[in-house]
């Protein structure tokens, strides 16, 4: 029977001519077969193999071809040869299942190495800040007070009239609470025009002993120039107990000065007023620039001032319900950018301000 006959039979019958001289589809079966294998193991890519699939199991596939022209086969040859077409089609799919597997996990393998980073690569440094220059002197003043046991306090930026001016025993009428000069906010408030009304927010809230250090910023309706800005910082220096004296003050300014612009700076003690202090004493730092003789920068002065100081005002510490029978103190508030001019040499305080990063870089 021929169904039991098998595919050598079958080759043998039709290479001898049986079945019509035009037709031999069972070796066409083997052929195709043994090409696609072939073709499959010399395609190492997914692509190469989809290409291979296409080529045999496609549409217009060699495979897909022979297994449309059945039809045109004799009775007897067409289970024959249309099994081992469907065993070739079946062995052809799953060799082709599993080579793409194997080529798709070489290719992730492949992207995964492309993608991990090279350690032996040197590193990429990411771009570091600086501390501003500013704030950088601020940290150095508070320094040199936390080491003689002062204690950092902050205030807010707007203030009352009464912490202000009031409590600070400021005259109703004195300029500083004009229009001119200090910027008002809606509500009765102001922006602080200086540290100082942080000095009744420490005394209001602690006794005697008082030793504290406030930095900050404040403003003014000042027009900027070279060593004025209208939003500039302070540092208030506070002290009050028993038996302080304005030599005490002197002596931890000098300390202070000596500290900042070292051994060699000079700074000089001027009479002056504020309402808050009596005595009063502005302290001036010989101008860098022109060391004495008088330039643009220190208006032709030789000097520079840094703070106002001063004994606080016997009524400033009745403000806050101090006795000034058994406390004295004494307090200063120094300007910041004044100070980093000195320290470091800029002519101009405006720089502080534009942060141009040519002019910030430099100190790094
Ligand atoms: C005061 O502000 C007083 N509160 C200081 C004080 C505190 C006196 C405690 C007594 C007791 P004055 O207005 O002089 O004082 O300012 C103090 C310092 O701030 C000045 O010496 C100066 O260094 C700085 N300063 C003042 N105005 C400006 C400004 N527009 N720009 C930059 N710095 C300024
Ligand atoms: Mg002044």
């Amino acid at each position: 029977m021929a169904a039991a006959e098998g595919p050598d039979s079958l080759r043998a019958r039709s290479e001898g001519g049986l079945g019509g001289a035009s037709r031999t589809p069972h070796v066409d079966v083997d052929a195709i077969a043994r090409e696609a294998r072939e073709a499959v193991a010399a395609a190492s890519t997914a692509a190469a193999l989809e290409a291979v699939r296409v080529k045999y199991l496609g549409r217009q596939g060699a495979l897909t071809q022979l297994l449309r022209s059945l039809g045109t086969l004799s009775a007897e040859e067409r289970p024959l040869v249309g099994a081992a077409a469907n065993e070739a089609k079946r062995e052809l799919e799953a060799l082709l299942d599993q080579r793409l597997a194997v080529a798709q996990d070489a290719e992730r393998t492949r992207a995964r190495a492309a993608a991990r980073p090279d350690l032996t690569l040197p590193g990429r440094r990411p771009p570091l800040g600086i501390v501003h220059p500013l704030k950088r002197v601020e940290d150095e003043i508070i320094e040199v007070f936390a080491g003689l046991g002062f204690s950092v306090v902050e205030g807010p930026e707007i203030e009352t009239d009464y912490n202000n001016f009031e409590a600070l025993n400021f005259p109703k009428d004195h300029p500083a609470r004009d229009m001119q000069d200090t910027f008002f906010v809606p509500g009765e408030l102001l922006l602080r025009t200086h540290t100082s009304p942080v000095q009744i927010r420490t005394m209001q809230a602690q006794r005697p002993p008082v030793r504290v250090i406030v930095p900050g910023r404040v403003y003014r309706r000042d027009i900027a120039d070279a060593s004025h800005s209208p939003v500039f910082h302070q540092v208030e220096g506070l002290a009050v107990d028993r038996d302080i004296s304005m030599g005490d003050l002197k002596g931890t300014l000098e300390l202070f000065a000596r500290e900042l612009f070292g051994p060699r700076s000079k700074i000089r003690f001027r009479p002056s007023f504020f309402p808050f202090t009596e005595p009063s004493a502005e302290v001036d730092v010989l101008c860098f620039l022109c060391v004495g003789d008088g330039c643009r920068l220190c208006k032709q002065s030789g000097w520079l001032e840094i703070l106002g100081s001063g004994m606080v005002h016997p009524n400033v510490l009745r403000n806050v319900g101090y006795d000034p029978e058994e406390v004295t103190g004494w307090a200063f508030g120094m300007g910041v950018e004044r100070i980093a001019m000195l320290r470091y040499g800029v002519d101009d305080l405006r720089l502080f301000f534009d942060n141009d990063l040519r002019f910030l870089r430099q100190f790094a």
